[in-house]
């Protein structure tokens, strides 16, 4: 499994905005259109600032840029202050050029009896794409990627989940407390993110040694989602040297 370790985050997310970017020119020069899988959460924080600045002071353009992101909570209004979408568009969509109906953000507003035939259809848009060029991932605690949490299939597809008691913990401080994070979330699938073409989880901090050093040298199992990357031919971690501390 292709892991690279840099000396700290910066350093890191300079390289994986650095990718991105490349992967943009690179279409933009054949006429096409780049299609990324994005996380929220700290972990893109860094990658999504570079990114503005590429963008700012050396011309990066988001034209030919469409995006699908991993997840939401839900329920979920777009405009709460802890929604994906405000937290994409103030880290990235408001600081780009990147025509807006090319985002998509699984929508944490429907009706239950709704969900199921959303789901589908944000599969079917990023098949119709020709798939995803490249996901991000970050990873939680319970080895979540996206939030497909312990006992999560491999060949999964969006749907709606219940989020793990460790994960909401995790997001406590965002919402002022455990009870306030929603119960549920809406996200792209184990089976979905295996078909991108080029996956990047990204991690960083002593915190997350313990689960990065299961994700990668662990055995594969439902218990730790994550581990199922170890079967892919296209996934490389990106670590800074805290979380890579406990790797053998
Ligand atoms: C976010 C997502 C999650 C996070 C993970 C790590 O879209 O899908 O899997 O990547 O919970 O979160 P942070 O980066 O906040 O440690």
């Amino acid at each position: 499994l292709p892991v690279t370790v840099y000396p700290d985050e910066q350093t890191a997310s300079v390289r994986v905005a650095r990718r991105i970017a490349d992967l943009i020119l690179a279409k933009q020069k054949k006429g096409e259109q780049a299609v990324l899988g994005l996380a929220t959460g700290a972990t893109p924080v860094g990658v999504y600032a570079e990114l503005v600045r590429l963008h700012r002071e050396e011309g990066l353009s988001f034209r030919n840029v469409i995006t699908f992101n991993l997840d939401e909570y839900y329920p979920m209004q777009p405009d709460a202050a802890q929604s994906y979408v405000t937290f994409m568009n103030e880290n990235l969509f408001d600081h780009v050029d990147i025509p807006r109906e090319n985002v998509h953000i699984p929508d944490g507003t429907l009706e239950r009896d709704e969900i199921a035939a959303y789901c589908l259809n944000y599969e079917h848009m990023i098949e119709e794409l020709n798939g995803l060029d490249l996901q991000i991932l970050g990873i939680g605690r319970t080895g979540h990627i996206g939030f497909n949490e312990p006992g999560s299939a491999p060949n999964s597809g969006t749907r709606l989940v219940t989020l793990d008691d460790l994960t909401r913990r995790d997001a406590s401080r965002d919402f002022g407390g455990k009870e306030n994070v929603p119960t549920k979330a809406i996200t792209m699938g184990i089976g979905t993110i295996f078909k991108a073409r080029e996956i990047i989880l990204m991690a960083w901090s002593r915190k997350k040694a313990p689960i990065i050093k299961k994700a990668v040298e662990g055995e594969i199992s439902s218990e730790v989602p994550a581990t199922y990357l170890q079967l892919s031919d296209n996934v490389e971690f990106v670590l800074d040297e805290d979380a890579a501390s406990e790797l053998t």
